[in-house]
């Protein structure tokens, strides 16, 4: 089953903390710039890292800085967006101020629940909206989101608003957002996951809620930091067969014993995700060195490519 995913202009990855949504926004990002695309990939209320990745000394904020030809990245928190939607609202800098930085104010806002996530979606939604010459400003756009229950917290708020507002300035504005979640053409949601029992069992889960809660188009399931086959039941075999010839075999059958006990866990996992879940699999790689930088990035990029799924 084919995805396309690089038709899409609103990307979303999600998944577990720390399993690597933020490499896997990096490196589809490079994956969507080598197809000519431009692309603003979006980290959404989590740490800075994706610039990084990608090479690039420093922090971006809350500002799109381009880091690499055809890609841009911006760091998106809370107060500044929510600092930015008011001076939109309020139009003057000194009303806003009096207003906004009353601290009366910013303890109400901090107060109303969902505030917070409710102007970072918004965010992403007016940098979707964005043109230059009456043309979009980027062709993709890649959501970092933050780690699963956070995520999708942020990801429901806009339905649940809704059930409770229909109409008003606030219900028009969510639905905008909502509409462009749900949208087929435009949206699409990736789970990112590693071969392992807790971070598949939340994938597992998040997979239904892309169906109960989200209503949001599924797109692939990345499981990441596969180990190589490398070591055969027959080299562990062969190995035993020479211990007592030669010293030094004992090390590397014990190592090679610790690498196969590994591959087949592993192995283990990704068979559950795939009887257990209907998305096509990209397999990701671990990556063996010493810093994981932009060369372990583009090595993603390189898997990524050769898929047989993504188009
Ligand atoms: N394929 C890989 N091979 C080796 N190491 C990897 C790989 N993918 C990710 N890592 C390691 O895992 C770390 C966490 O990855 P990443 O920051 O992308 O996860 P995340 O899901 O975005 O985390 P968070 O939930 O904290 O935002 C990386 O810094 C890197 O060291
Ligand atoms: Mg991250």
């Amino acid at each position: 089953m084919a995805v396309q995913l690089f038709d899409k202009r609103f990307v979303v990855m999600a998944g577990k903390g720390g399993v690597g949504k933020s490499t896997m926004a990096a490196a589809t990002a490079i994956s969507a710039s080598r197809r000519g695309l431009r692309v603003l990939v979006v980290e959404l209320g989590g740490k800075e890292k994706v610039a990084n990745l990608l090479g690039y000394q420093g922090n971006v904020g809350y500002t799109p800085t381009q880091v690499r030809p055809n890609i841009d990245v911006i760091n998106v928190q809370p107060e500044p967006a929510l600092a930015e939607y008011g001076l939109m609202k309020l139009r003057f800098e000194r009303l806003y101020r009096a207003v906004f930085e009353n601290s009366l104010v910013k303890s109400l806002t901090r107060m109303i629940p969902g505030m917070n996530e409710l102007v970072l979606i918004g965010k992403a939604w007016h940098l979707e909206q964005e043109t230059i010459d009456g043309k979009p400003r980027w062709d993709m756009l890649i959501i970092d989101a933050p780690a699963t229950g956070h995520g999708v917290s942020l990801l429901v708020l806009p339905h649940v608003i809704l059930e409770a507002v229909q109409s008003g300035p606030l219900a028009s504005e969510t639905r905008l957002i909502r509409d462009l979640l749900i949208d087929r053409k435009r949206t699409i949601m990736n789970i990112v996951t590693l071969p392992e029992e807790m971070p598949v069992n939340e994938a597992l889960d998040l997979r239904k809620q892309m169906e109960t809660t989200l209503r949001i188009q599924p797109g692939v399931l990345f499981v990441n930091r596969i180990w190589p086959q490398t070591i055969t039941k027959h080299d562990i075999a062969l190995l035993e067969y020479t211990k007592s010839a030669h010293t030094n075999t004992a090390e590397v059958l014990s190592n090679g014993r610790f690498f196969g006990r590994r591959t087949t866990t592993q192995q283990r996992h990704i068979d559950r995700l795939r009887q257990e879940c209907d998305l096509p699999m990209v397999r990701v790689e671990n990556q063996f060195r010493a810093s994981f930088d932009m060369t372990a990035i583009e090595c993603i990029a390189d898997q990524i490519d050769a898929s047989p799924f993504l188009c």
